[in-house]
């Protein structure tokens, strides 16, 4: 399939090597900041109005901005996963869902809209991931946990079984969440309290 990148940063970069690894066709960048230099050996070929309708890849590394570009411009929003993910057959990705390399699936994990699994992260069984969340690389989300919308659970933090985090909530590099956590609160450290 033939797509265009919105977001040519460091993560438009790593969603391009990972789209072509999947075998997409990549026809260039979109990008706010264009005119820019080629990247990756591709066109940046302008911003968000250079959009030609086509089959977009959104790849901004803000949940918010991401949601938000996606209901901008009606594309539509293929999944990409990664061809050294493992997936369980019965898990589910919605429209626009990113899965980065090394990523594991777990049985009937459910990954939302536009939300991104990053590199080595491991979504376990039956977790549900919100629209627009971000697991970030390394991070571990064990057996039900459920993310809410646009959280963000930063690299290598670990979530215990059945936690519950809610939409928008940041979660700390590294942190170990044993208790559910309030939408829009930012929780670090081992075992994971409220950053004030
Ligand atoms: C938790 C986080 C969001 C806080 O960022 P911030 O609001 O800029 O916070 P600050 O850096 O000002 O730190 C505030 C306090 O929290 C502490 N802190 C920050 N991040 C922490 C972390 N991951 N674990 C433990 N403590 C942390 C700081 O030491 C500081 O403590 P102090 O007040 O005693 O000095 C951020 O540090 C973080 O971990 N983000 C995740 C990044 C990530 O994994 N992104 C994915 C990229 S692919």
């Amino acid at each position: 399939m033939r797509v265009l990148i919105l977001g040519a940063g460091g993560h438009g970069r790593a969603v391009c090597e990972a789209a072509w690894d999947a075998g997409f066709e990549v026809a260039g960048f979109l990008d706010g900041r264009a005119p820019l230099p080629e990247v990756l050996g591709l066109p940046v070929l302008g911003p968000e109005a250079a959009h030609d309708g086509g089959p977009l890849l959104i790849a901004l590394g803000d949940n918010a901005a991401r949601l938000a570009a996606a209901g901008r411009l009606g594309a539509a929003l293929p999944v990409l996963l990664h061809p050294s993910v493992v997936r369980a057959r019965s898990a589910e990705l919605a429209e626009g869902a990113v899965v980065m390399p090394r990523a594991v699936l777990g049985a009937q994990a459910r990954v939302g809209r536009l939300a991104l699994v990053n590199t080595g992260a491991i979504v376990e069984h039956d977790v549900e991931l919100g629209e627009g969340a971000h697991i970030a690389p390394g991070a571990v989300l064990c057996g039900g946990v459920r993310i809410g919308a646009r959280a963000l659970v930063g690299a290598g933090a670990v979530v215990a079984p059945n936690i519950q985090v809610g939409e928008g909530a940041v979660i700390g590099a590294g942190a170990s969440v044993i208790e559910n956590v309030d939408a829009f609160s930012r929780v670090a450290g081992v075992p994971a309290r409220i950053l004030l």
